[in-house]
Formats: structure tokens, sequence, C-alpha cells
């Protein structure tokens, strides 16, 4: 039988163990503890050291594994596999075909996402597109990201921004008709892609960012998106149990909330200890609550998340 849906039965994360906080970077850069956390919210973020021989297939691979034993689901039985990354090891094999010769996933199809920091939204509304099609099962939906690597450590309104990590979610079929992804919405504006940006190639190799255009269209975009994939969802906003947000900053999270008339307890924040972690940021977050207990059956969350593109997206989903 075909599904209607996708549901995430479960998530896994990875971050490097060690810890930069703005005390550290006050020692490197003319910054302060006080300018970053009024800005930002960030007091600290999981960076692997210079120079490391870190790989970002293995940090998503790590998060993948840990989904896919808390959903009790053999590395055999997975179907496919996606990666969102914009910090891969190459540009091919990809880190979804490196993950899953890792895993041993020897049934599964694997490729790379590039959507920035919306990339897990774009690789869920994928992975639930797969499975409502019949063309996958079992799915890994990973965020895995080094973003210390692209970073300009000297460009202080930057690299303050930006932390390493990975999240993984396990997308199977849902077996009711009420749970699992009820909408995705995918929304890029091009126009607005020198505002963030990281070449592939020529002498400048690091993030280069316009911040307070950024901010703008991040607080527009994300709510505009959560508006949207709600409407088709046919789900109130004070249905929402949860918004979890792309963690890009404290602020951004906050005035999306005030834009969505949302309570701030429904909005889901961990940026002050991980940083943005890009297409890693959002399982992140739904790891921790789903830690705490508060994802049950029948919670009700929204994704929101834009990224360098820009590329926008939001989705409702149903545990
Ligand atoms: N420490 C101290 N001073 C700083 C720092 C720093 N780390 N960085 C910049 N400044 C200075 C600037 O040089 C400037 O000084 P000047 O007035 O003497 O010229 C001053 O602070 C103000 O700079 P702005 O860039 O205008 O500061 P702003 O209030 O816009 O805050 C910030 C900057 C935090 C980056 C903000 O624009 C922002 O949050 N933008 C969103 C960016 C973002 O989240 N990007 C992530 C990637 S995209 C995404 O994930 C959605």
């Amino acid at each position: 039988m075909i599904a209607k849906r996708a549901q995430i039965l479960s998530v896994g994360t990875a971050v490097p163990p060690s810890i930069i906080t703005n005390a550290d970077l006050e020692k490197k850069l003319d910054t302060s503890d006080e300018w970053i956390t009024t800005r930002t919210g960030i007091k600290q973020r999981h960076i692997f050291p210079a120079g490391s021989a870190a790989s970002v297939a293995e940090l998503g691979g790590t998060a993948a594994r840990q989904a896919l034993k808390r959903a009790d689901v053999p590395a055999s039985e997975v179907d496919g596999i996606i990666c969102a990354t914009f910090t891969p090891d190459c540009f091919f094999p990809s880190a979804a075909c490196k993950i899953q010769a890792d895993l041993g996933c020897t049934s599964a199809f694997a490729f790379d996402i590039s959507a920035a920091c919306a990339g897990f939204v774009y690789g869920l509304s994928v992975g639930n597109a797969l499975i409502v099609s019949g063309q996958a099962k079992n799915i890994l939906l990973i965020g895995a990201e080094i973003t210390s690597r692209t970073l300009d450590w000297n460009d202080r309104g930057t690299c303050i921004l930006f932390g390493d990590g990975a999240g993984a979610v396990l997308l199977t079929p849902s077996d009711n008709d009420r749970t699992g992804v009820l909408s995705t919405f995918l929304h890029s504006d091009g126009r607005h892609g020198d505002i963030l940006s990281l070449k592939a190639c020529g002498d400048d190799r690091s993030i280069r960012m316009n911040g307070r255009e950024v901010y703008k269209h991040a607080v527009r975009m994300m709510s505009e998106a959560a508006l949207t994939a709600l409407k088709q969802a046919g789900v109130s906003i004070d249905e929402l149990d949860y918004i979890v947000p792309h963690q890009a900053n404290l602020r951004i999270i906050e005035a999306i909330a005030q834009h969505l008339k949302v309570p701030p307890e429904k909005m889901v924040a961990n940026v002050q200890r991980y940083g943005n972690t890009s297409s890693a940021s959002i399982p992140l977050a739904l790891s921790e609550i789903w830690q705490e207990g508060k994802i049950k059956p029948g919670t009700t969350v929204a994704f929101t998340a834009l990224g360098g593109g820009l590329a926008a997206g939001s989705a409702i989903v149903r545990f």
C-alpha cells in the first residue's frame, strides 16, 4: 500500500566535543561576550579544532547511526539516504554515499542536497515525496556541517555565529491518516543570492554575509513559509505545540515569534549552546525536545528555515 505521507520515527545527533565560548573569541577577536549575546543570543558553539581532519560524512554518519538505533531499524532496511550539507568533504562522492558505505546501507540510493541552512526542510520535502510516490520506505535524512572550515576567523561579524554539528531523522511511511508530514512548502528567491554566499572557486573561499539584509529576509521569509505550510496542512497556528525554526540567532527566532504572534514558550531555541549549525540546526533542536519528553503522539510541530540562495521552506509535522 502506498503511504499518504511520511512520518519521523526517530532522531539522532552528533557534535564535536570541543567548545568555543564567547570568552575564547574575546581573546582572538575585537569582540565581547556582551556584544555577541545581545545581538545573537549565542554563548558557545561546538567546533572541531583548527586543522582537524574531521569529516562531515563521519559526523553525519554518527547522527544517522543513532537515529537508526533509536528506531530499531537495521542499516540493511534503509532504502534512501539524503544528506543536506554546504560543507561536504568532496564535491563527489557525496557525503550521503560515504555514509551509505560506512553504515552498510547496501540497498539504499544516496545523494546530497544543497540548500544551505534550509537543507533539512528541503530534504524533508524530497524524502516525503519519495515515500509518498512509493520509491522508498525507509529514508535517512541527515543535516551535517563543519561550518568552521568555511569561516574567515578574522571576520568578527560572521565567524561568531556558526558551529559544527549533525542531526538525522529516519523517515518511514505513516501508518495512519493523521500523523506524519502534513505539508511542506518550499520557496526560493535567487535575486538575493549575493547577501550570503560561499564561493566554490576563486581566492576567497569563506562565507560572506550582509548581516542586516539576511536578518530582514530571514524573519520575513521564515514567517511567511510557516504560514503557507500551515494553510496547506489545514492546521491553525494555535494548534501548533512547537515551532522549531532554523537556529540562526535568538533575535531572529524572537522576531518570528512576534511576527506570528506565537508565545515564546512554543519557540524551540538551542542556538545559545550550538550557534548556527546550518542544515543540522533543526534536527539538533528537535532532538532536544524529544529527549525532554515533549514529543508525544499528536504533538504538532512546524519547522521553518532560510538559507543562502535565498532558499526558504517550512514543514508541518504531527507526531
Ligand atoms: N563584535 C563586536 N562588534 C561587532 C561584531 C562583533 N562580533 N561584529 C560586527 N561588529 C560591529 C560592526 O563592525 C559595526 O561596527 P560600526 O558600527 O563601528 O561599523 C557594528 O558592530 C554594527 O554592525 P552590524 O553588522 O550593523 O550589526 P547588526 O546589529 O546588524 O548585528 C548580526 C550583526 C548579529 C550579524 C545581525 O545582522 C544578524 O543577526 N544578521 C543575521 C545573520 C545571520 O543569522 N546569518 C546566518 C546565516 S543565514 C541564516 O542562517 C538565516
